[in-house]
């Protein structure tokens, strides 16, 4: 007979090989099971991990989407009101400047020039009145309204040449240190108003660096934004090819409540004789007609950089820029002139007749089309204006080439979102012209419309 102690060690027995068992059978059945949901547990952890920071990511991107469209939007109204104004500006500059110089043929067919003090006050005229063009191309650029020629050109050079204008202009303790990364900078650009840039840029790095100087560098990169590329998303360009072009200072740098103003027009912390705030507004709109982008980074006391991308031109253009010669040509054909503002329409009219043109002046759009449709071979050009009540120019340059398809046709135009140069040309506009026309300008537009 077995003891009790016999007993309690056989179920002791009993029980370590039925754990032992269990155990066994756990590992055999549930352990891969289990460790199969661990790993599930896991990735689905790490999964959650990726979202939120993905989240907070397209949280950052989206806010500053929205700080891009606001300031793109704010430009976008102060450019069409600016555009706008210039618009009138360019009218009456128009009419200054063109009866200026009819002033001034007389003065010097009619008079002395030494005797007669009202010729150095008409020069005088003239001369303001080219600031004032001057401004108001300014305010055109900034708003972008205004059409430049832009012919092929390498960066590298044309940034070259305006550094070595500014550096006239430096004091010695500022220093320019330039690195060009790549020869290959060909964009399709208007050089100059790179040189406006590097100018503008140039100077407001002077004033940052101050008395005790300081280095600005210069730098153009090629950079590749790809499709996929989240930059492409954020910095708001076209996927492509692009030149970057920096301007990077060391100087007094800014507070991230003034770099939300600096492309405002006429925004400025200068003394008035030392800026007018227009400079960087300017920038803007050549780095945006350019069709690239500018961005800016600065913090007090550590510098600024501006950061422009350009396309790069990988395609030339077959189409060759113009080329005016010097002196002003004349002829004797016969031009029917359209411009709904009597005092521009007579004005162009006498202009034309003293490059010996006999000229036919219509203010009213619809008689124009009836005199010529009258006696189309009475006339060898047609000038005229867009922005006219009733038939706008670009409607009338149909209506005529419609009845004589060759006849030459300028369209004049002070600012119109309307039309651009190659709408003009699209529907056989021969010559596309800003207003205001110097006599020396329109004298040349008419020559080569009349010869091509
Ligand atoms: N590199 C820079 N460092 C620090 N501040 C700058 C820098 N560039 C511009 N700013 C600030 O931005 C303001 C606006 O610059 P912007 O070039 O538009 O006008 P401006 O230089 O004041 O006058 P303007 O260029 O018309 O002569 C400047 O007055 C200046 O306060
Ligand atoms: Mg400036």
């Amino acid at each position: 007979m077995k003891k009790p102690s016999d007993h309690e060690a056989t179920r002791e027995q009993l029980r370590q090989s039925i754990i032992g068992l269990g155990e066994r059978s756990i590992r055999k059945s549930y352990y891969p099971e289990l460790q199969q949901r661990i790993a599930e547990l896991e990735r689905s952890n790490r999964e959650l991990q990726e979202e939120i920071a993905e989240r907070i990511e397209a949280q950052a991107s989206a806010k500053k989407l929205a700080q891009q469209l606001q300031q793109s939007q704010k430009m976008e109204a102060i450019g069409t009101l600016a555009g706008g104004i210039a618009h009138d500006f360019n009218n009456i500059l128009s009419a200054i400047i063109g009866y200026t110089e009819l002033a001034q043929l007389h003065m010097i067919t009619g008079c002395d020039r030494k005797q007669c003090p009202a010729a150095g006050d008409l020069d005088r005229v003239l001369f303001a009145s080219e600031r004032a063009k001057e401004l108001v191309r300014q305010i055109l650029t900034f708003s972008r309204q205004q059409d430049y020629e832009r012919s092929p050109l390498q960066l590298n050079q044309v940034v070259t040449d305006a550094l070595g204008l500014l550096r006239s202009s430096l004091p010695q303790s500022m220093e320019i240190r330039t690195k060009f990364d790549t020869d290959d900078t060909l964009i399709l650009g208007n050089a100059t108003q790179i040189h406006q840039i590097v100018m503008n840029l140039g100077t407001n790095a002077k004033h940052a660096l101050g008395k005790s100087g300081g280095v600005l560098a210069v730098e153009i990169n090629r950079i590749e934004i790809e499709p996929i590329d989240a930059k492409s998303k954020n910095l708001q360009l076209a996927p492509g090819p692009y030149l970057l072009l920096k301007f990077c200072d060391n100087g007094c740098g800014m507070e991230r409540a003034m770099l939300d103003r600096i492309f405002d027009p006429y925004f400025t912390t200068k003394p008035k004789d030392q800026g007018t705030g227009m400079g960087l507004a300017v920038v803007h709109g050549i780095v945006k007609s350019h069709g690239g982008l500018i961005t800016v980074y600065s913090e007090p006391g550590k510098g600024t950089s501006f950061l422009m991308y350009f396309p790069q031109l990988v395609d030339l253009p077959a189409e060759q820029s113009l080329t005016f010669s010097r002196k002003i040509p004349t002829g004797t054909e016969r031009i029917l002139l359209v411009d709904d503002e009597a005092l521009i329409a007579q004005m162009q009219g006498r202009v034309l007749e003293s490059l010996g043109y006999t000229v036919t002046v219509e203010t009213d759009p619809l008689q124009a089309l009836e005199t010529f449709s009258a006696g189309p071979s009475a006339y060898d050009l047609i000038i005229t204006d867009m922005t006219m009540p009733r038939m706008n120019g670009a409607d009338l340059t149909q209506r005529i080439l419609r009845i004589q398809a060759d006849i030459p046709v300028i369209l004049c135009t002070g600012f119109s979102e309307l039309i651009n140069e190659s709408k003009a040309r699209a529907i056989g506009v021969k010559s596309f012209a800003m207003k205001p026309l110097v006599r020396k300008t329109i004298a040349e537009i008419v020559r080569k419309a009349l010869e091509s």
